[in-house]
């Protein structure tokens, strides 16, 4: 078979581990030949391709980030853009494809698929919030980085009797901030399934204090205070229609440092959670899903997503990709406000 294979969306640590699953078994075990499109939905809807052949995924296991490039393209932003994906993988002969992404690629692709393309999906996001599945590759290493930061922090928080906040990625989603503030021993942490009372967090970062220690807040880019917002950096959107997140760190600080009289300083992690080499876990996690992916094609299974129910690998339809977001449930934060101040 001739298979187009392409990431979309935020870049993620464990997308090129996926890639080189796919292409390995489909060459080795099913003689396939593979279409690599350049970033993303632009990559299909301009015929942009490179070659993906056994050289073009040597070496790219343990690499951050993405060969093939990426974008938040959406080809049904503006009209025809359907027409044009099925003419460029009927130009191309390709068979089948294999998008890797989120919840906007694969809302992409479960339209392709209602419109008759063979599509079987890999579900990526370091926010970890597709209900369909219970993890997905490059949260882990995304945790990994946020834990280590908070790490550091604790110690040069400590010598200065100041506040850190550290802002970390999730979008509407807690789960970086959870597992992260929960292996660094953040003091507070916030997340934007739980709106939060400032005088609560005012307390608990003077409870610490008191203690003899600095707090360390960890703030989910999409958190809020209960009844408003605190300024956020942008009210820029996407092409899906998301607005660009961030901010709340160095809002929220100035707001502790008002509040307790206390010097209070702001850490934004940003980008550096989604760069560089993945875990372990993720390699182990986006391999697996990257040869269930190359299976399903070849059972003849498409119009679904790969995904983990606790250790297996199974198929899902790819309407359950997007059609609910996984969020923080109440139990699983109050596991971690024990900890506050
Ligand atoms: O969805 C992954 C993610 O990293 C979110 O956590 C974040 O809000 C968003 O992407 C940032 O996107 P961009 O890199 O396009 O600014």
């Amino acid at each position: 078979m001739r298979i187009g294979i392409l990431t979309g969306g935020g870049d993620c640590p464990g997308l090129n581990a996926v890639i080189r699953a796919v292409v390995r078994k489909g060459i080795q075990d099913y003689g396939d030949d593979f279409v690599g499109f350049r970033d993303g939905w632009r990559g299909v809807l301009e015929a942009d391709t490179v070659p993906m052949d056994l050289r073009a995924i040597r070496g790219i296991l343990p690499r951050g980030g993405t060969v093939l490039g990426t974008s938040r393209t959406n080809p049904y932003k503006n009209g025809g853009g359907e027409a044009q994906v099925v003419a460029t993988l009927e130009k191309l002969g390709v068979d089948a494809l294999i998008p890797i992404g989120g919840e906007d690629t694969l809302g992409v692709a479960t339209k392709l698929s209602a419109a008759g393309v063979r599509v079987v999906g890999v579900p990526k996001t370091i926010d970890n919030d597709l209900d369909a599945t219970d993890y997905t590759f490059g949260f882990d290493t995304a945790v990994g980085v946020a834990m280590e930061a908070i790490d550091r922090l604790h110690t040069t928080g400590d010598s200065h009797h100041r506040t850190l906040v550290v802002e970390v990625m999730g979008r509407h989603a807690g789960w970086i901030a959870l597992h992260a503030g929960m292996a660094g021993g953040a003091n507070v942490v916030l997340i934007p399934e739980h709106p939060f009372d400032v005088d609560a967090v005012v307390g608990h970062v003077q409870r610490r204090f008191d203690s003899g220690y600095s707090p360390i807040v960890v703030v989910s880019e999409g958190a809020a205070p209960a009844g408003g917002e605190l300024e956020l950096a942008t009210r820029e959107k996407d092409a899906f229609g998301h607005v660009r997140l961030g901010g709340i760190g160095p809002a929220l600080a100035s707001l502790i440092e008002e509040r307790t009289g206390r010097e209070a300083r702001a850490v934004v992690l940003g980008h550096i959670q989604r760069g560089g080499t993945p875990s372990a876990f993720d390699r182990v996690l986006a391999t697996r899903f990257g040869l269930a992916a190359i299976d399903a094609v070849h059972d003849g299974q498409t119009g679904v997503m790969v995904a983990l129910r606790g250790t297996d690998i199974v198929r899902v339809p790819l309407s359950a990709a997007t059609s609910q977001l996984k969020l923080v449930p109440v139990e699983r934060y109050a596991e971690m406000e024990v900890f506050f101040g």
